[in-house]
């Protein structure tokens, strides 16, 4: 039985907490940025001062290996992701890659030899909110290719994707390059709910069967920019009251009616954006989720249909580009089953549950046997300064995933 220090964890935490800290006690350290290179450094330094071999690939996914009796076989790959929002969490992601490391130490530390080779991943990029779509890095690694029109995606502040994905590759030369995508004997990620049913029932471990669906959009209204004072009713074509017309009737006609339905407009933006000019376009961005496919589809139609008609009310005309889809997905109930029966015999109390975020391991299941574990993190908050994880959870949902990899790096 592995023995994981979980004060280790949680200094562990705080040290890359400080990584992009915030004045709010949240962490801004966004895919591909110096704080996220920051991050891969300190988490490959501390690899090789244990000796463990340190990789990146040329989505500059991070990876730590321990080798097993069996370095022929595939490894067992545990960990999740560093980057975070912009005003995100200190456990989203966090909680997941230095669990797997504290496991990985865990192992060197009691001596004990597994079949399998043991592998930490920190995938790039899960977040999705710098460069779109979420989970670049386990996307690509998936798939075993980069898609070529990701190489000229512009952030928001004009970054360029490729420009970006080369520095961080650069910025850590003690990482040996290995290529895109390999055999994986089984992967399990740690990460902390990012909703509130675990708390609210008291349970200390989430053993998720599944992901639902996610779908993003970039909506575009186009109309005239005009004087703001002499423009009036009759001579205006404004996108920004045809768009905000259109949300309004969306908030009222999605989650209202469907409590698996979830519906955000996470950023919204004018141009020319001056106090005294009608707008000449309006831009949102439409997040859509749903455990049920059909349902992002007819969500989807909606958003298209509502905003159209809007539009056309205000002599507008209306764009809606998908940006990302992501079917639901579901988890191997082997390794579903593994999780459940370990956190019995460690006296965990569990349940089994679907994830409302998008994780890489959603990806990674397309390879590879995959399933999640959940912490709960306190009022369900995610995605906010405020998210918060008790170390006796941080260190029970380390624990479960150290026994989980005792199990599944044992099997042949
Ligand atoms: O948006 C998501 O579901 C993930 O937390 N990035
Ligand atoms: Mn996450
Ligand atoms: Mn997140």
């Amino acid at each position: 039985m592995v023995r994981i220090d979980g004060a280790r964890l949680n200094s562990r935490l705080e040290q890359f907490a400080a990584i992009g800290a915030t004045a709010r006690g949240g962490v801004n350290r966004q895919a591909l940025t110096e704080g996220d290179r920051e991050a891969r450094r300190l988490l490959a330094e501390l690899a090789l001062s244990r000796g463990f071999a340190v990789f990146q690939d040329p989505m500059a996914n991070l990876f730590i290996r321990r080798d097993g009796s069996r370095s022929d076989l595939p490894p067992l790959l545990i960990g999740s992701h560093l980057d975070s929002q912009p005003a995100g969490g200190r456990f989203d992601g966090a909680l997941g890659t230095l669990s797997a490391f504290e496991v990985l130490e865990s192992l060197e530390d009691s001596n004990l030899e597994t079949m399998h080779p043991v592998e930490v991943v920190a995938w790039t990029n899960e977040e999705g909110c710098r460069f779109s779509p979420g989970c670049m890095g386990s996307m690509a690694f998936a798939a075993g290719s980069i898609p070529a029109d990701w190489a000229g995606k512009r952030s928001a502040d004009g970054s360029l994707f490729a420009d970006e994905l080369s520095a961080t590759l650069e910025s850590l030369p003690q990482a040996a390059m290995r290529p895109l995508g390999f055999a994986v004997a089984a992967y399990v990620e740690v990460h902390i709910e990012q909703g509130p049913s675990l708390e609210a029932e008291d349970i200390p471990i989430g053993v998720v069967t599944g992901i639902q669906g996610t779908r993003w959009l970039e909506v575009t209204v186009s109309g005239q920019t005009a004087h703001a004072g002499t423009t009036s009713l009759a001579y205006r074509r404004d996108p920004l009251r045809a768009l905000t017309a259109a949300l309004g009737r969306l908030y009222d006609a999605v989650m209202p009616v469907d409590a698996d339905a979830r519906f955000t407009i996470g950023r919204i933006s004018v141009e020319p954006g001056s106090i005294n000019a009608i707008p000449e376009t309006a831009r949102c961005s439409v997040d859509i989720r749903h455990p049920d496919p059909a349902r992002l589809d007819a969500i989807e139609r909606q958003v298209i249909e509502t905003v159209s008609q809007a539009s056309g009310r205000q002599r507008c005309v209306a764009t809606v580009s998908r940006l990302f889809d992501m079917p639901p997905g579901r988890f191997a109930p082997e390794i579903v089953a593994t999780i459940e029966s370990a956190a019995t015999e460690l006296g965990l109390k569990s349940k089994r549950m679907l994830s409302g975020a998008f994780h890489d391991a959603l990806f990674v299941s397309r390879i590879a046997p995959s399933a999640m574990i959940f912490v709960p993190c306190r009022d369900g908050l995610s995605h906010n300064e405020a998210e918060y994880v008790e170390p006796d959870h941080a260190a029970a949902g380390c624990r479960l995933l150290a026994a989980v990899t005792m199990s599944l790096a044992s099997r042949s």
